[in-house]
């Protein structure tokens, strides 16, 4: 089968036969839209280093969910920006913190939203570790249990799944404990199976307010030249109880996407990160890409590698694109 006999071309000839055998296709209702929730009343305030993505106050949510909705993205992952920090990061289980009230208000104002929730303390700790400090380390196994209260709380706030981020050991078989004890055995983990210490969560860290206060995340999060720890790590939480494994970063991290969906039979989710967001919306900004085509490029490599679900500050664009 040689040219001429075979000519690839031949169903590149228009967008008809394109759309014929296109392999891969984005759907919005596998996109998982970030929320960052904030005090206060009316807030709307854009984060400086991801244009489009804003800090929402409560009463701001339901607005948000309905906009969501009418895209066909309905699901959404939420980040707190509480008060008050502590060291042991205690403002993560507060009945009436920031997040637990942020979940109320959706589950009252657009119960079909599908709520997910991050599951971590660095948003809420004084020192912005990811867990209680011993020293200047992070303390693992002191840290599971109030990972496990954390997540008991948005379960009891409401929560349709709790995703936690922390990369402490052991905690999705602690936090599956603590929910099916309460019973809330049908609440869904999807962990942040491999995750690793990326320099691509720097907007985050201004957005959530939660850059680490001295050292950094290496100690828990991977190092991203591991490959064969990302198959361990993934395997420890399937074995723990997880329901979806994620892989955080995306881009840089195809590769990854790619292995897990080989070797694992649970859906594999894939964070396309703030720093990979504002990369995009810098470049376009300047005039140097078309935003839109590399956003819809970037998302189906994302899909292509393996991902079924993608959690992306782009949901709702993408979404807009799609529907023409
Ligand atoms: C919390 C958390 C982070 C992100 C998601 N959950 C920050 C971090 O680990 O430093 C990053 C998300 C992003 O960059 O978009 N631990």
């Amino acid at each position: 089968m040689v040219f001429p006999e075979y000519r690839p071309r031949r169903l590149r000839k228009n967008e008809s036969l394109r759309s014929l055998i296109r392999e891969t296709h984005l759907s919005p209702a596998q996109f998982v839209y970030p929320v960052f929730i904030a005090p206060g009343k009316n807030k709307r305030e854009e984060i400086p280093s991801m244009p489009g993505v804003f800090r929402l106050s409560v009463d701001q949510l339901q607005k948000e969910a309905r906009e969501c909705m009418d895209l066909g993205v309905n699901s959404m992952i939420l980040f707190g920006l509480p008060e008050k920090k502590d060291a042991m990061g205690s403002g993560a289980h507060a009945k009436d913190g920031i997040i637990q009230r942020g979940i109320k208000e959706l589950k009252n104002k657009a119960p079909e939203l599908t709520v997910i929730t991050d599951v971590c303390l660095c948003e809420y700790t004084d020192h912005g570790h990811c867990g209680c400090l011993i020293g200047d380390t992070v303390d693992n196994d002191a840290t599971l249990e109030i990972l496990a209260k954390t997540a008991l709380s948005h379960a009891q706030a409401g929560a349709d799944m709790v995703a936690p981020s922390d990369m402490m050991d052991g905690r999705v078989a602690e936090i599956r404990a603590a929910l099916d004890e309460h019973n809330y055995e049908m609440i869904p983990i999807m962990s942040y199976a491999v995750k690793y210490a990326s320099s691509f969560y720097g907007p985050f860290r201004d957005a959530a307010d939660c850059a680490p206060q001295f050292g950094d995340r290496r100690s828990y999060q991977m190092d991203p030249a591991n490959v064969r720890e990302a198959l361990r790590e993934a395997t420890l939480d399937v074995d723990e109880g997880a329901d979806i494994l994620m892989v955080k970063p995306a881009v840089a991290y195809l590769d990854i996407i790619s292995r897990l969906k080989d070797e694992f039979d649970l859906p594999i989710a894939a964070y396309h990160v703030s720093g990979e967001y504002a990369m995009i919306k810098a470049a376009a900004e300047r005039g140097w890409i078309d935003g839109d085509k590399v956003m819809a490029e970037t998302l189906l490599s994302i899909k292509r590698a393996g991902a079924d679900i993608i959690l992306t500050y782009f949901a709702k664009d993408m979404a807009r694109l799609l529907q023409g």
